[in-house]
């Protein structure tokens, strides 16, 4: 334990210490189970995986455990643990759904079978976020271990399909409305800067997304013979895909929200080597990197379809389509930059080209002012179970479920904190999780609850 902070309690550590091992072999469980809600294919898998999660709230003994789904929605799991008299209740959010591989033959180890290497757990979901759901079961099996239990109540929800975008949870929220009801609420789906260096996430950007279809001709037609008088829709596609940003690689579309940060600048040469940026590429947009990621909007071209290169045939392609996906800055109204982007493209395809714009996915940012005794808690038991004092970080990426969670309880305290670190490749190839930071949040969030309920 840290000497800055020598608050902690042994009696904790000792009790997450003595869980690690099972928590670990729960966590591979998971990691197991292909849960791409996203994906029709794995419909079944994501419904074990609930079923599984489930189990293991059971196992640590919640008054009520329900797999629950609003209409055609994702499983989602809801556990409760009664409060001791007196105590506040604290809502522990993570998802169990997770992405698409991205291609399981480029990973180092197949994605769906956890496997360590040099400290990290790599697999699909390992970190993102079935490192999340267990670290909350891991605080409530430690908490079982010990004289006196939980100090808190504890709701657990475990949703199932935050990777698509969440689309029925207003409806969950609204039936289970009671249930979730809490005090704070702990969201361990974010990033922490170093694996030894605890952040409060304070804020994230939102999302909208669409497919584009490009539209020119009846039928594809001989690049030979018409070639020259009739453009190709895959060229329209890119040139209107090619107005989204101006020269500088800044968001071309009128009318978004941008913000200027007071976040110290972040290192270039670390952010290139984080990302895998090649020599010579350079950054677009302006501004400093924490306004680029954080408080600004940024537009992505995310996948096309078109004819594969091997199996071109010298024809002018009819139509084209492409997933074009921008990140909102906070304080962007969702709806109002849906409009923008679907009016940008409606007005921007060159040569006449037919557009049409399906609507995806639609997620507001979220900011939060870390001010009042529960971040002040949460800053000093982070600290204690890292060894450093704990940062304030925006973070690029959107968790829908904040937002949305934050209007129905307006009064709760929102904690966004960290089960990634910089080298955990969300969603890329070879994600992973960093074991001993895990298990620096599993003390961190054991020291947390002991606080809230009033026990130190
Ligand atoms: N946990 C991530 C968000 C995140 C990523 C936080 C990296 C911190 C660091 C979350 O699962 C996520 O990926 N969200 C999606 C939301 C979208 C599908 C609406 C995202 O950001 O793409
Ligand atoms: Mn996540
Ligand atoms: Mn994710």
């Amino acid at each position: 334990m840290s000497d800055l902070h020598p608050a902690a309690s042994p009696a904790i550590e000792t009790a997450v210490q003595n869980v690690l091992s099972e928590a670990r072999a729960d966590l591979e469980a998971l990691v197991r189970i292909p849960s791409i809600w996203a994906d029709p294919a794995h419909r079944d898998d994501t419904h074990r995986s609930a079923a599984a999660v489930a189990e293991l709230a059971r196992a640590e003994g919640a008054d009520a455990v329900e797999v629950v789904s609003a209409g055609e929605g994702a499983p989602a799991v809801i556990a409760r643990w009664p409060a001791p008299p007196g105590a506040p209740t604290v809502l522990l959010y993570a998802h169990h759904d997770v992405q698409p591989t991205g291609g399981d033959e480029k990973w180092t180890s197949p994605p769906f079978q956890p496997t360590e290497r040099d400290g990290r757990l790599y697999g699909r979901g390992a970190a993102d976020d079935k490192a999340g759901v267990m670290t909350h079961l891991s605080v409530l099996r430690a908490f079982r271990s010990l004289e006196g239990g939980l100090p808190v109540g504890v709701t657990l929800f475990i949703e199932g399909e935050e990777e698509s975008g969440s689309p029925t949870l207003p409806a969950l929220l609204a039936e289970h409305r009671e249930k979730l009801a809490a005090d704070v609420i702990v969201i361990a789906d974010s990033s922490n800067p170093a694996t030894d260096v605890p952040a409060l996430t304070t804020s994230l950007r939102g999302l909208v997304d669409c497919t584009v279809e490009v539209s020119m001709l009846e039928r594809p037609a001989h690049s030979g013979v018409y070639g020259g008088a009739l453009g190709d829709a895959l060229t329209a596609l890119c040139r209107l895909l090619a107005t989204l940003h101006d020269d500088k690689g800044r968001v071309a579309i009128p009318g978004l929200v941008h913000n200027d940060s007071s976040a110290p600048d972040l290192d270039e040469a670390t952010f290139r080597s984080d990302a895998g940026v090649l020599d010579g590429v350079e950054l677009i947009g302006t501004g400093t990197l924490p306004e680029r990621l954080w408080q600004q909007p940024a537009a992505s071209v995310l996948g096309i379809d078109a004819p594969k290169v091997s199996e071109v045939a010298n024809v002018l392609l009819p139509s084209a389509r492409a997933v074009v996906s921008l990140r909102l800055a906070p304080g962007q109204d969702p709806l109002d930059a849906q409009r923008a982007l679907h009016e940008h493209l409606q007005t921007h395809a060159p040569w006449g080209a037919t557009v049409t714009v399906t609507p995806g996915m639609v997620g507001a940012p979220f900011a939060l002012d870390p001010v009042g005794a529960v971040y002040d808690t949460a800053r000093r038991t982070f600290a204690a179970a890292y060894g450093n004092e704990t940062v304030e970080v925006g973070i690029g990426g959107s968790i829908p479920f904040i937002a949305e969670f934050a209007r129905t309880f307006p009064g709760a305290a929102v904690l966004v904190t960290g089960v990634g670190d910089p080298a955990s490749r969300w969603h890329g190839i070879d994600e992973s999780l960093h074991l001993d930071m895990f298990r620096r949040a599993v003390l961190a969030e054991a020291l947390l609850l002991t606080e809230l309920g009033g026990r130190s």
